[in-house]
């Protein structure tokens, strides 16, 4: 059998994913794997239609799809984003539709799951028979179970091409309604004082909700805001993934574009707004672009103690995976998620007083340093990243590691030495089974002693 395999790592094939490919390919020598490189070729396939077509024929003429790619910042890399991107523009999308698919992704399993939903919901779009995917550890090749799983693995794939193995779909495809918001004159109450509120704004057209949406916001406020127009940052390309910024948050792009000084120069809001439509389940490549660059400054928090919101044109609520990539970004940048608001309702006076109340808790939310407890999103994704600066990533990125040092993240239980001697201690004392009976009574009641001293506390 013939399988298209898409590669969506930006580095070619200098890539971890591209190792599980090429090692599937020896252990199956009866298939051919073709490996198609469309996250690194993107700009030659923006500009080269037949370049695009030829990228297309080799799915046409397969028998089933490998999406095979590096997890890059909660998704695919906006190179890739862009590829799928384009099957729909460039009209290609028959080219997909009926075909055998899997994911191959490698990463350290940092939101794995939201890239994952992603690409199936394409899948699913692309009306394609969507089959048990792989989500490797980066270095999973090297563990002989691993590798063990991955064949087999890859084997029920083809065998479910060769069976032609029944396939359901998991997404309803996404419906955009037709409404075209007419905002009221701003009343610009909302005082912002000293604050500074940073808008990067996706507008690709002057009239779309969009931009009378971040427009309406913007005179929500006595002061002006900065807004800043993605299409105006002059960016050279997508994040390489060369890590060359690994060592000292350096990026290769520097002095070459735009983007680095956007980025430093956005370093002391209060408030971050990122405003986009929904291009097919995600925000538009462009955007991803800006969060995929944002790693020149590896894993360090961005948005510490401050607001960050959203400003969305589209069905959000058919989307639950960007919804879940909304609540995680600012907690894993160290912010506060102020506030999220669509032009679902279709309302125009509505989205009026959304976008007037939105201002005001940025506001009054960034005056009083209010920030939400992070839920196991931002919880469980610190701890990934502590863990993988404290010891695997901690070379090459000694950036990252210098700065969990000095700033107290490498925050492990082992040095919680009140609980850890509390739980001796008691471990000890319920050897004794009189006592054991007598602990297991009181738990209740015990439990709550420090919670009650605090209610008690005028
Ligand atoms: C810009 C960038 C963003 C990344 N974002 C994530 C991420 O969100 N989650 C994760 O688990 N790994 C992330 N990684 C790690 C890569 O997914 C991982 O190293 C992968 O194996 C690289 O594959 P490749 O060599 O095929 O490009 C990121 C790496 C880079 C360079």
């Amino acid at each position: 059998m013939k399988i298209a395999v898409l590669n969506g790592s930006p580095k070619g094939e200098i890539s971890v994913t591209v190792q599980y490919i090429k090692f599937i390919q020896k252990k199956f020598p009866q298939h051919e794997l073709k490996l198609i490189n469309v996250a690194h070729d993107i700009i030659k396939l923006e500009k080269n239609d037949g370049l695009f077509n030829s990228v297309i024929d080799e799915v046409r003429q397969s028998d089933g799809v490998i999406w095979a790619f590096p997890l890059y910042v909660f998704l695919v890399c906006s190179q890739y984003k862009r590829f799928i991107e384009m099957i729909t523009e460039k009209g290609a999308r028959d080219a997909f539709a009926g075909k055998y698919v899997t994911v191959l992704s490698t990463s350290i399993h940092f939101f794995d799951n939201t890239a994952h939903n992603y690409m199936h919901g394409i899948c699913d779009d692309l009306d394609m028979k969507y089959v048990e995917p792989f989500s490797a550890d980066m270095d999973d090749l090297m563990v002989e179970n691993m590798r063990r799983v991955l064949l087999k693995w890859a084997d029920n794939f083809f065998k479910a091409i060769e069976n032609r193995a029944p396939a359901m779909k998991l997404y309803s495809p996404v419906i955009r309604a037709k409404f075209a918001y007419k905002p009221g004159k701003g009343a610009g109450k909302v005082d912002n004082g000293g604050l500074k509120v940073r808008v990067l704004a996706d507008i690709t057209d002057e009239k779309s909700n969009l931009a009378k949406m971040v427009q309406r916001f913007s005179e929500s406020f006595k002061a002006d805001i900065q807004v800043i127009r993605a299409g105006d940052v002059k960016m050279r390309g997508g994040c390489l993934g060369c890590m060359e910024c690994a060592f000292d948050n350096i990026c290769v792009y520097q002095g070459k574009d735009e983007f680095i000084d956007y980025f430093n120069a956005g370093r002391d809001a209060d408030v971050t707004i990122f405003a986009g439509e929904i291009v097919d389940r995600f925000f538009s490549a462009r955007m991803k672009m800006f969060w995929d660059r944002s790693f020149f400054n590896g894993h360090i928090p961005t948005s510490m103690n401050k607001q960050v919101g959203f400003i969305v044109s589209g069905p959000l609520s058919q989307v639950a995976n960007l919804q879940e990539i909304i609540n995680a970004m600012p907690q894993m940048g160290g912010g506060n998620l102020a506030g999220v608001v669509s032009d679902e309702c279709a309302d125009s006076g509505q989205i009026d007083k959304l976008l007037e109340a939105f201002a005001a808790k940025c506001v009054d939310n960034a005056g009083s340093i209010y920030m939400l407890p992070r839920t196991f999103l931002g919880v469980g994704g610190h701890k990934i990243f502590r863990d993988q600066i404290w010891a695997r990533l901690s070379f090459p990125f000694t950036a990252d590691y210098r700065y969990y040092e000095e700033h107290g993240l490498f925050d492990f239980p082992q040095q919680d030495t009140r609980y850890l001697e509390f739980s001796k201690q008691m471990t000890e004392m319920i050897k004794d089974p009189k006592m054991k009976e007598m602990v297991r009574k009181m738990i209740k009641t015990e439990m709550l002693k420090g919670y009650a001293k605090m209610v008690e506390t005028k």
